[in-house]
Order: C-alpha cells, then structure tokens, then sequence
C-alpha cells in the first residue's frame, strides 16, 4: 500500500481511498497517467496497464519514486485471455479489485470511405470490446468482495457527427451504451458503472491522433493550440482553458469516492463546455 511519505497535492483527503487497488488500462501516458498518479497519491494501489513498456516502466518508476504504491504490467485489451489472467493476477496478489478505469483508446483520422477492415477493427476492438472484456473480466472479483467501481473513458465528438472519426465516435457511442446497461445489470452486486467524456486535452497521444490529414480540410485544433492556444480557448472553449489529465483525474476521484455512492450509469462531460458550443 502507499507509503507513508507519499503526499497527496490534490483537493481531495490524502488517504481517500487507501487500501484500494485499481487497474488503469493505458494507465502510463496521457490522461491515464494522470489517473494513475492522482489515484496512488490518495491511497490506493495503482496497477498500470498498458501495450507499451516504454510507456508502463517509465510511468511506474517516475510513480514509484514520488513514494507511491505502483506496479505495472503488459496488457493489450484487446486479448480477452490476457485480460482475464491480468485480472485474477491482480486480485490474487492484492486479494481485492475495488476499481477499474478503462482508459485505453486508439483512434486516428482516416475516411469512411477508404477505411480498411483493418483499421475499422483495431479501434472497435481497443475503444469497445477491450472495456467490455476488462469489465467482464473483473465482475466476479468486484460482485464477491461486495462491490466495485468501473469507470470508462469516453468522448463528446458522436453527440454530433464527426469527419473521418466514423470508427471512434461508433465505439464511444458503444461505450456509453455498454455503461448504461451494465450499470443497471450490474447494480444489485454494488457494481457502480460511469463514464467520462472529456473535452480537448492536449496530451501526446491525442496531438498524434487527432492531427488531420492536411488535405482533410478538418481544423487542426492541436496546431492551433501551439501557435495560439490562448486565442482558441478564448473563442472555441466557454470555460477558457485547455483540459489537463488532472481535470479528468479528479473526475475519476470522485466517482471512485463514497461522493459517488449513489452514481451509477452517468456519464459525465468534463470539457469546459466545449462541445454545447461548438458550432
Ligand atoms: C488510416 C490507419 C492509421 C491512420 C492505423 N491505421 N493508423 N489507417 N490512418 N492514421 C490502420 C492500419 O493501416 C491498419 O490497417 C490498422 O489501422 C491497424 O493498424 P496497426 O498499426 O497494425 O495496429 P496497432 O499497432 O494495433 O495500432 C492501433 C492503432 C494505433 C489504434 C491503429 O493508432 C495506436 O496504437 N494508437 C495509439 C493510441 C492512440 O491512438 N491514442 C490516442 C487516444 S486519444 P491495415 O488495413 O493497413 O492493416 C483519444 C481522445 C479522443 O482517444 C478525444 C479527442 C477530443
């Protein structure tokens, strides 16, 4: 469990959720590293997970030196078998699973049109079978011990349409879907489903799959964003500012919290009104 030297900089109790364990599927860049780190530092026992070891290794040692309760492993949510061994892993050696974030996403530009079964299938399988086999995976854990929390990560681009996003926004569309209706199957075991649609948050992983194709015509919000970033929130961002992971992360917190006892199949926007006012 956390160590004692570990201290929390987050406007939450800094042993919130101690004793916890959570699972955080791309747990070690972006957003999910935000996650990951806001979670270890109120408490909890952070497992990341996640493809890349370039990603898990280095955010579990950055983690680890900060004095927080970490530990990482390989995980490609794609593959039902490994998810389920990871699991069970997980809950063997901690002997509980209080809370799993499915964080992990790949997503890209390209147009319906052309788009190869291939790639239709890469984004499908990671945004929404990988959260469907990650909760499946960790129902039997969470229902025996009394009770869990699954928190997915969303977006708002398929409230409207979206160019060249035809495979994302129909996966998130499915992950909405997915935590309405495991909230209320999963309910009476005391499983709380939510999710979070965040707004535009400049991480690495999002510039990469957000920039599109110069020829696309879309804006290349992530450009704007360097060369005029305060510009673009002014005008575009009703809250005036760029997301962090932290923003999402303190999402993540209170949902994960007794705050969030009486929460479950919502999904909530946190995006500084950016999509509402999108014209
Ligand atoms: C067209 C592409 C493509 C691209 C991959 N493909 N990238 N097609 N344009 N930019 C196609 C490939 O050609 C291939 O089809 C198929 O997709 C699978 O690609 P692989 O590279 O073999 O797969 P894999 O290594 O598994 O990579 C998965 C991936 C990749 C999703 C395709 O992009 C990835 O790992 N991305 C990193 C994670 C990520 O994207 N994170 C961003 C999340 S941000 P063919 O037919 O050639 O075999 C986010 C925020 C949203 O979700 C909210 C914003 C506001």
């Amino acid at each position: 469990m956390a160590s004692e030297s570990a201290e929390s900089d987050s406007i939450f109790r800094a042993d919130l959720l101690r004793g916890q364990v959570a699972l955080i599927t791309g747990g070690g860049s972006g957003i999910g590293l935000g996650v990951s780190e806001l979670l270890a530092s109120l408490g909890a026992h952070v497992v990341i997970a996640s493809r890349k070891p370039e990603h898990f290794e280095t955010a579990r040692d950055a983690l680890l030196a900060k004095g927080l309760s970490v530990s990482s492993v390989a995980l490609d949510v794609r593959d039902q078998e490994r998810v389920r061994a990871v699991v069970d892993d997980v809950a063997q050696t901690h002997g509980r699973l209080d809370l799993l974030v499915n964080n992990a996403a790949g997503n890209f530009y390209a147009p319906s049109a052309t788009l190869s079964p291939n790639a239709w299938k890469a984004v499908l399988e990671i945004d929404l079978y990988g959260t469907f086999h990650c909760s499946q995976a960790v129902y039997q854990t969470m229902k025996s011990q009394g009770g869990g929390r699954i928190i997915s990560t969303s977006m708002t681009l398929h409230y409207r349409g979206w160019p060249q996003m035809a495979h994302a926004t129909a996966a998130k569309a499915g992950v909405d879907a997915l935590t309405r209706t495991l909230a209320v199957e999963w309910a009476p075991d005391r499983i709380r489903v939510n999710a979070i649609a965040p707004g535009p948050i400049p991480t690495e992983g999002v510039r990469k799959a957000f920039t599109p194709p110069a020829e696309s015509g879309i804006p290349d919000v992530f450009a704007a964003a360097t060369e005029r970033m305060e510009s673009y929130a002014r005008d575009r961002i009703p809250l005036g500012r760029w997301g962090t992971p932290r923003d999402i992360a303190n999402m993540v917190a209170y949902l994960a919290s007794p705050a969030g006892d009486w929460i479950t199949g919502a999904i909530f926007v946190v995006d500084g009104g950016e999509w509402l006012a999108k014209g």
